[in-house]
């Protein structure tokens, strides 16, 4: 699908891979894109460029795990733009933190953003997107959705449903023209670990050593990419793709080698 003359929503858009993503969106010649996240005056900035590009911006500040909200701004694009025709869940956050470390209320904030934020946006989209008969759903995930490591449990299990979420509604959707996409990308220098203290921290070495780390600009760029050639996996950087295909021929490598490099507990086991 190209993006020239295209509606699409990105939430997340306030900061980040987000920003990135509704600007080059713009930059493609989508003629609207709308913007949400919950920071009125940083989506307002973005926005503006966007509308500077020549694109019309649709800036909707929401929380995007208070369904209420959520369904009121679903209710005004609608009512504004019309059905997007890709839809790309982008916002998240979640620190890494071991199982001990983390409260259940933090955990459960894990699965509302981006799980459940993701779910509930595309279960009040879905039935206008089938009535239209075309569309795109995206949902942009990370490595731990594929590959574990230590010290980022309830994260990496967060994101393992968003991944079983859009693999098991690809299966639902089976039929209709309704495409699923899920994107997983290595480290991007954003504010993600500004606003997610610790977990640069955290990083596995195995990743530092292989991942050389993507702009924001570069990995929107690789998601529309993806988008435009109508790719199920869009994976960045490409040595992220090498790192996935050992690991499914050598799992117990490359579990190793995360193991061996990663977040480790003190030597009674305390975090
Ligand atoms: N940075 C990386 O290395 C990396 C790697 C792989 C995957 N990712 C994924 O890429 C996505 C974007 O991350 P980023 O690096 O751009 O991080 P970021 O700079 O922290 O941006 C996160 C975005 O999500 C929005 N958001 C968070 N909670 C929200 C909520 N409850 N309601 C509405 N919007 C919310 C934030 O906006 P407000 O605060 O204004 O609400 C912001 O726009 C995330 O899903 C992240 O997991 C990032």
């Amino acid at each position: 699908m190209q993006l020239r003359g295209t509606t699409v929503l990105v939430t997340g858009a306030s900061y980040g891979i987000g920003a990135a993503l509704a600007r080059s969106v713009a930059q493609r010649g989508a003629t609207c894109v709308v913007l949400m996240a919950r920071s009125a005056d940083a989506l307002g900035h973005v926005a503006e460029t966007v509308t500077a590009m020549g694109a019309r911006a649709l800036p909707l500040a929401v929380d995007l795990t208070d369904d209420a909200a959520l369904a009121s701004a679903v209710h005004t694009l609608l009512a504004e733009t019309g059905v997007p025709d890709v839809v790309i869940s982008n916002a998240g956050s979640g620190r890494w933190l071991a199982i001990d470390e983390t409260e259940p209320a933090e955990a459960r904030a894990m699965m509302a953003m981006p799980y459940f934020a993701a779910f509930t946006l595309t279960r009040l989209l879905i039935g206008p997107l089938l009535a239209r008969g075309a569309g795109h759903l995206v949902y942009v995930n990370s490595p731990a959705a594929l590959l574990p490591w230590p010290g980022a449990c309830a994260y990496s299990a967060a994101r393992w449903a968003l991944r079983g979420f859009a693999e098991a509604l690809r299966a639902d959707l089976h039929g209709t023209p309704i495409m699923v996409s899920t994107v997983v990308l290595g480290m991007v220098e954003s504010q993600y670990f500004a606003h997610n203290p610790g977990v640069a921290e955290r990083i596995p070495r195995l990743a530092r050593r292989v991942l050389p780390p993507l702009s924001t600009d570069q990995a929107a760029a690789a998601i529309l990419d993806g988008i435009e050639r109508r790719r199920r996996l869009i994976i960045a950087p490409a040595a992220l793709r090498g790192l996935f295909w050992l690991h499914a021929v050598t799992p117990w490598l490359v579990r190793r080698l995360t193991l061996a490099g990663g977040w480790r507990r003190g030597v009674s086991g305390e975090p």
